[in-house]
């Protein structure tokens, strides 16, 4: 089959900059979504109809396999379609979907494009207020007999509550005639792709009609109180999936998922956790409350506390991270790690059982084995124009309130006394101190206010 995406439209009461079709809904643009949908489906052309925005919505948007059509200017949905035309394969149907109607799923378009075989196939649903919608009207045996739009409508017409949803499915064999013969003599002047329904039933072609699974399949995106609300029927549709995978999750209406998640047996999300990229939680992992996670993976059983950020890194089995903890991109920690509130970890390995539980930054480093980095330690990384490396061995134990400048060697089991400021490497096993000795002042007075 060929599929035609129309996203030419201009999206005037999104009041953005942005072209409508590029704005986000699940972390994803929603002309994405339409084409994933499409994707699914195998066809053997892609077409999206571009106009408004356009060279945005292309230069984002564009992969080896779609096809292109400017439309320019936007005269009408049907107008749109007869852009794509000089695209299109041979093949036997043609689907045509909306950039602006990303719930869309895959086997609703399965049904519709089954039965546009020998027919003009119509994705309906039935609104309790069809207000703005074209209304499908059928005759006194129930056959349609044509599509009405809301502005050309008699008030009885507006009182049909069976809609078009735009989506359609019909003999590409038929298409180049029908649209040819459309002509713009109605309210809005424009070319409606629904007037092929008319041509369609003068022409002895059956019309068949295909419902939609729910309405929030079919509903468009034109303003951000509509996107907002079509943004929580998708993370509804997420929270029910996990919840049905096993997943425990505190409130499935507060949960964002922007991106893609797996998850593991027994994994439990606490609530306002926003999940980006591709994360995935191993077994028995818990995410405490207000977490963010984006392309991380967290290895079974680890426990994240309360306003964790976790941003490119890799946390090992059994981990305890939190609350508060950042990890930045390139962290990489083994078993059994802990890091708790405030610190700060960039581009830092750290191996099995160590810890950095307070008030930390640890960036380019490698760490080893049952480290301990005392509360206030700071690899000073950065000279203002390039960074260096800090290494520290197996078993070494950092006192409080250390600074390591890099590039800077601790040897195996060594022990930094706190308050050190390490500017050469430190032996293995042995107590490196950098502090100046204290001195206590025998007979000393605090200073008196002078008397007047
Ligand atoms: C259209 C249908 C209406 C249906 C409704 C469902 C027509 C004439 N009407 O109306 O029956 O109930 O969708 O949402 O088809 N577009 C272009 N080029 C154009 C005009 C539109 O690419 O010249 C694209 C838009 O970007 C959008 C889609 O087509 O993705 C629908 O356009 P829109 O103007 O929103 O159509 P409606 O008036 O809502
Ligand atoms: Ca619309």
């Amino acid at each position: 089959m060929n599929i035609v995406i129309l996203a030419a439209g201009q999206g005037k009461r999104m009041h953005s900059n942005l072209p409508k079709v590029l704005h986000p809904l699940a972390g994803k643009a929603l002309v994405s979504h339409v084409i994933d949908a499409a994707r699914s489906l195998a066809p053997r052309t892609i077409c999206l109809v571009y106009g408004h925005g356009g060279d945005a919505v292309r230069t984002t948007i564009d992969a080896p396999d779609l096809r292109w059509a400017l439309q320019e200017p936007q005269l009408g949905t049907g107008h749109a379609v007869q852009q794509a035309m000089p695209q299109l394969s041979n093949a036997p149907t043609t689907l045509v979907l909306y950039g602006d109607v990303p719930l869309i799923q895959p086997a609703t378009l399965q049904a519709l494009v089954h039965a546009a075989r020998d027919a003009l196939a119509i994705l309906t649903v039935e609104l309790a207020d069809p207000g703005g919608y074209g209304r499908i009207v059928r005759d006194a045996t129930n056959q349609v007999v044509r599509i009405v739009e809301q502005k050309d409508a008699s008030a009885e017409e507006r009182a049909i509550r069976e809609v078009n949803s735009g989506i359609v499915a019909l003999p590409t064999a038929r298409l180049a005639e029908w649209l040819s013969g459309l002509s713009n003599d109605n309210a809005q002047q424009e070319y409606y792709l629904t007037d092929i329904v008319g041509l369609a039933v003068a022409a002895g072609v059956p019309i068949r009609t295909v419902s939609a699974q729910g309405q929030w399949e079919v509903l468009g995106v034109n303003s951000k109180a509509q996107l907002a609300e079509l943004e929580r029927v998708a993370q509804r549709r997420t929270a029910d999936r996990l919840l049905e995978q096993g997943v425990r999750l505190a409130d499935p209406a507060r949960l964002d998922v922007r991106g893609e998640i797996s998850c593991g047996r027994d994994v439990f999300i606490d609530v306002n956790c926003v999940f980006e990229g591709r994360v995935v939680l191993e077994e028995a992992v818990e995410v405490g409350p207000c977490c963010v996670l984006r392309n991380a993976t967290i290895g079974a059983g680890s426990r994240l506390a309360a306003f964790s950020h976790i941003d490119g890194a890799v946390v090992g089995p059994d981990g305890v991270i939190g609350p508060f903890a950042r990890l930045r991109p390139g962290t990489e920690l083994a078993a059994g790690v802990h890091v708790g509130n405030f610190v700060e970890l960039k581009n830092a390995k750290v191996a099995a059982q160590s810890k950095a539980n307070h008030l930390a930054y640890v960036g380019d480093a490698i760490i080893g084995s049952r480290v301990n980095i005392g509360a206030g330690t700071i690899t000073c990384n950065y000279d203002g124009a390039n960074k260096f490396r800090t290494i520290i061995e197996d078993d070494v134990f950092i006192g409080s309130d250390t600074q390591l400048v890099a590039p800077v060697t601790v040897g195996r089991g060594a022990t930094l006394g706190a308050g050190t400021t390490l500017t050469k490497n430190a032996p293995p096993d042995t107590l490196t101190i950098s502090r100046a000795r204290q001195v206590s002042i025998s007979g000393w007075k605090r200073p008196q206010k002078a008397n007047k």
